[in-house]
C-alpha cells in the first residue's frame, strides 16, 4: 500500500526530520536516471523463478506506460487491494489511488513471464523525513503467480537500484491486518521503521524499512 494518503497527516503529527542535514543530492541524481536497469551496475533485468520459468523485468516512468499497461496496473491493484482498503480507515478511493500512481516521479518495475505482465512495483526516489530513500509504494503479484519468487525478485531489484543509486534505505507502508505481506517483508529483512506510528496513535498501518548500503 502507499504512503501518500497518510503522509501529510503524519508529518504534522511528528514534525520531525531525522535524516540530519541531508542535501538530497543522491535523490536528485536518481531522478536523472532514464532507466535504472540500463544505467546502474549490477541490477539484473530478471531471473529464474521457482517454477523454472524465466522472468523479465522492465522499467517504466509513469508517463511511459501504454494505455493497456495502465489498465492492467489499476485492474491488478483493484483485484488485490480493494477489499483491504475497504477495511482500512481511509477506505477505497480509486481515483485518488490512480492519481497517486501516475505522479510525475512515479516509476514502475513490471515483471513479465511468457511475455505477459504478472507483477509490478510502483516506486519513487524521494526524501522521507530528511532521509534519501527509495520508497516502494506498491508491490502487487497476480494471484495465480504468487509463491514462485516474483515478489522477492522485484524487491531485490528495488534494493539493488537503491544501493547503486546511493540511497541507503528502502521504505514501504503495510496495513497492520495484511499479515501475509508483513510475513513476506519480514522474511526479506524489513523491520519496523523508526518513523512508524506508535501503538498509541491507533493507525492501521506500519512503516517498514531495510538498510541497503
Ligand atoms: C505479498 C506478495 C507481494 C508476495 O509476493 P510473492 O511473489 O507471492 O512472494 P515470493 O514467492 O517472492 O516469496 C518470497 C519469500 O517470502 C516468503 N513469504 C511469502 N509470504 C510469506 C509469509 N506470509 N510469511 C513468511 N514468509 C513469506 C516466501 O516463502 C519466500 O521465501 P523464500 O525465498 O525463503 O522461499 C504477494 O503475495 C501479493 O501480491 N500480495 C497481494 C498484494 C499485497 O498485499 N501487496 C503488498 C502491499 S504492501
Amino acid at each position: 500500500m502507499s504512503k501518500l494518503i497518510f503522509k501529510c497527516e503524519k508529518k504534522t503529527l511528528q514534525e520531525k526530520t531525522i535524516g540530519g542535514s541531508n542535501d538530497g543530492n543522491a535523490v536528485k541524481k536518481a531522478h536523472q536516471l532514464e532507466n535504472p536497469l540500463e544505467s546502474l551496475d549490477s541490477v539484473p533485468k530478471g531471473g529464474e523463478l521457482k517454477n523454472g520459468k524465466t522472468c523479465e523485468i522492465k522499467h517504466f516512468k509513469a508517463q511511459q506506460l501504454s494505455p493497456a499497461l495502465e489498465k492492467w496496473l489499476m485492474d491488478l491493484m483493484t483485484r488485490n487491494m480493494k477489499h483491504m482498503y475497504k477495511k482500512a480507515l481511509d477506505g477505497w478511493r480509486p481515483k485518488k489511488k490512480w492519481k497517486e500512481m501516475t505522479q510525475p516521479t512515479s516509476r514502475y518495475l513490471i515483471a513479465y513471464v511468457d511475455s505477459k505482465p504478472v507483477a509490478f512495483s510502483h516506486f519513487r526516489f524521494d526524501m522521507d523525513y530528511g532521509r534519501e530513500v527509495l520508497y516502494c509504494y506498491e508491490i502487487q503479484v497476480e494471484t495465480e503467480r504468487r509463491s514462485i519468487g516474483l515478489g522477492k525478485l522485484i524487491m531485490e531489484t528495488l534494493e539493488k537500484i537503491a544501493s547503486q543509486a546511493n540511497l541507503p534505505l528502502v521504505v514501504l507502508t503495510v496495513f497492520k491486518f495484511n499479515q501475509p505481506s508483513l510475513g513476506f517483508f519480514n522474511n526479506l529483512g524489513y523491520d519496523v521503521d523508526e518513523t512508524s506510528p506508535g501503538e498509541d496513535e491507533f493507525k492501521d498501518y506500519v512503516i517498514m524499512s531495510k538498510s541497503v548500503c
